[in-house]
């Protein structure tokens, strides 16, 4: 067979535009795909962000009257060492300063809809054989309720490539008023308990999974997960239904871009060989953050969207008692407002023990990844997570709430897997402030016995996140959705 041809549908893209992990995945999975002979391109919305990161940019196609929506063209560029990008001009909708989905103070964009209406509805004329492209997808690959209404378009299209639906988090779903059924132009019909219809509004996540010939989501701890009442988001009916059709692939992880020895974000940089770059970078983070420049206190980390999800309440909570082990502690993150004073108030109360950055930034959070000794993920739920690769990866191992993708990657330190080589990490049951708090203890602990931490630290530096095994797993799920053999590996 000739190469199989697949289009990725994302709202995010790593290194051009960034919220959270869906754009680290969308940066490395796709290449990874390409590496194991699939022709990928990907498509995101033309944000300012994306069109002036592009030397140059070919048009494809122009739609100057889409019903529905403003006039736009189709882009394309070849990205080096990258897989060709196409974005959607739409100056109308994505030409204006703020992020993907929220306005510069934090609200929703009231055009949603419009935005992600769009991107999947130019995916689906991609996809069908009213093409305007030479280039046909066997399978169109939808990511996260951005790219939902693709397999609705494509359910009502002639010549429809097979629609796969890959679940990033259940929890934000892209539920509007039932209005925008008609206003982006999509079939009456489709507004129903079978099709995107869910509890009275229309649901971008709902068609995402209804219209999908497989779905994927990004750990199989989590494919289980959200078939159950507790982390289904409602869905879990729906999944439940499908569930022979529900596939568990764990995310790989770019291991250039995250690589302690060659990452460009590091003042010092390191290996297994030679660690001491790791201790150099403590000492730099502790000067720019203004802790006190200790080697021997160990440095707690979080790096994290701060909302509900990330649990980020319990370390402040048990921040305080924390501090007097001692331990020092650096949140970096932005999210809910009183998350972010939270951790701004410990900053002001513990000077030279607490730092709080409020803000997004890449460069940092590789420097925090690769000074801290510990890094702590307590999250409710977690469909993957990135953090506690790149954390493995630089040394600094994971303390961790069993839940999702985090159950699945990390292994909890006893004796046993620290002696059979297995041990990646902490790793706690039941969410509460007490029980992350005696997993802390135990990993400070560990901290203090140099043998067994060396050892510890090393186990986690030398595991094997690439992904390359998972590029296989959504080859086979693209092959399986075709009626063809995945053939194995
Ligand atoms: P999620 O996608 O739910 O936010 P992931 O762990 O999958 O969680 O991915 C989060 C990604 O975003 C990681 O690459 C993480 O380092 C990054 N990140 C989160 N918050 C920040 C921040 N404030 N500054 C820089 N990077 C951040
Ligand atoms: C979502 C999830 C996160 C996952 C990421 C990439 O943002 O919250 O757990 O790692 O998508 O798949």
């Amino acid at each position: 067979m000739s190469e199989l041809k697949v289009l990725f549908v994302t709202s995010e893209i790593a290194p051009l535009i960034k919220t959270g992990g869906l754009a680290d995945v969308s940066g490395a999975l796709p290449a990874a795909l390409r590496d194991i002979g699939v022709d990928v391109r990907v498509i995101v919305p033309g944000y300012p962000q994306i069109m002036a990161q592009m030397e140059s940019w070919d048009e494809l196609a122009d739609f100057q009257d889409l019903p529905g929506f403003p006039p736009c063209r189709l882009l394309g560029a070849f990205r080096e060492g990258g897989v060709p990008l196409m974005a959607i001009d739409c100056p109308a909708l994505y030409q204006r300063d703020g992020g993907p989905y929220l306005d510069e103070s934090g609200h929703d964009w009231p055009d949603n809809p419009l935005r992600f209406g769009l991107l999947s509805r130019i995916a689906a004329i991609l996809g069908c054989s009213g093409t305007p492209l030479s280039w046909h997808p066997d399978v169109v690959h939808g990511n996260d309720w951005q790219a939902g209404l693709t397999g609705a378009y494509l359910s009502v299209a002639q010549g429809a490539a097979p629609y796969i639906f890959t679940i990033h988090n259940l929890a934000f779903q892209g539920n509007f008023e039932p209005e925008y059924v008609a206003r982006l132009h999509l079939p009456e019909h489709c507004y129903s308990i079978d099709g995107l219809e869910f509890y009275g509004r229309m649901s971008f996540l709902k068609a995402g999974i209804y219209y999908a010939r497989r779905i994927t989501t990004v750990s199989p701890n989590y494919a289980r997960e959200i078939q159950t009442d507790e982390l289904g988001f409602g869905m879990q009916g729906l999944l439940q239904v499908r569930t022979e059709d529900v596939t568990g692939i764990l995310n790989g992880i770019d291991t250039d871009e995250w690589n302690p020895a060659s990452d460009r974000y590091l003042p010092f940089r390191f290996s297994t060989r030679n660690m001491t770059g790791k201790a150099k970078n403590k000492r730099a983070l502790q000067e720019l953050l203004g802790l006190q420049a200790d080697e021997g206190i160990p440095l707690l980390a979080a790096v994290s969207r701060m909302t509900f999800q990330k649990g980020l309440d319990l370390l402040i909570e048990i921040a305080p008692r924390l501090l007097e082990v001692p331990v020092q502690i650096v949140m970096l993150g932005t999210g809910e407002r009183q998350i972010q004073e939270q951790a701004l108030s410990l900053a002001a109360r513990y000077p030279g023990k607490f730092a709080a950055i409020i803000g997004f930034d890449e460069g940092l959070s590789h420097h925090i990844e690769a000074a801290a000794d510990m890094f702590v993920m307590p999250s409710r739920f977690e469909p993957c997570g990135l953090n506690q690769f790149y954390s493995q990866r630089y040394g600094t191992p994971p303390i961790v709430h069993s839940t999702g993708g985090l159950a699945d990657s990390v292994v909890d330190c006893t004796l046993q897997t620290l002696k059979d080589g297995t041990a990646s990490g902490f790793v706690f049951s039941g969410m509460t402030a007490d029980n992350l708090h005696a997993s802390v203890i135990r990993a400070v602990g560990l901290y203090r016995k140099p043998v067994q931490w060396k050892r510890l630290r090393k186990l986690c530096m030398i595991k094997d996140f690439s992904w390359e095994t998972s590029a296989r797993a959504y080859l086979g799920v693209y092959l399986e959705a075709l009626g063809l053999e995945s053939g194995g590996d």
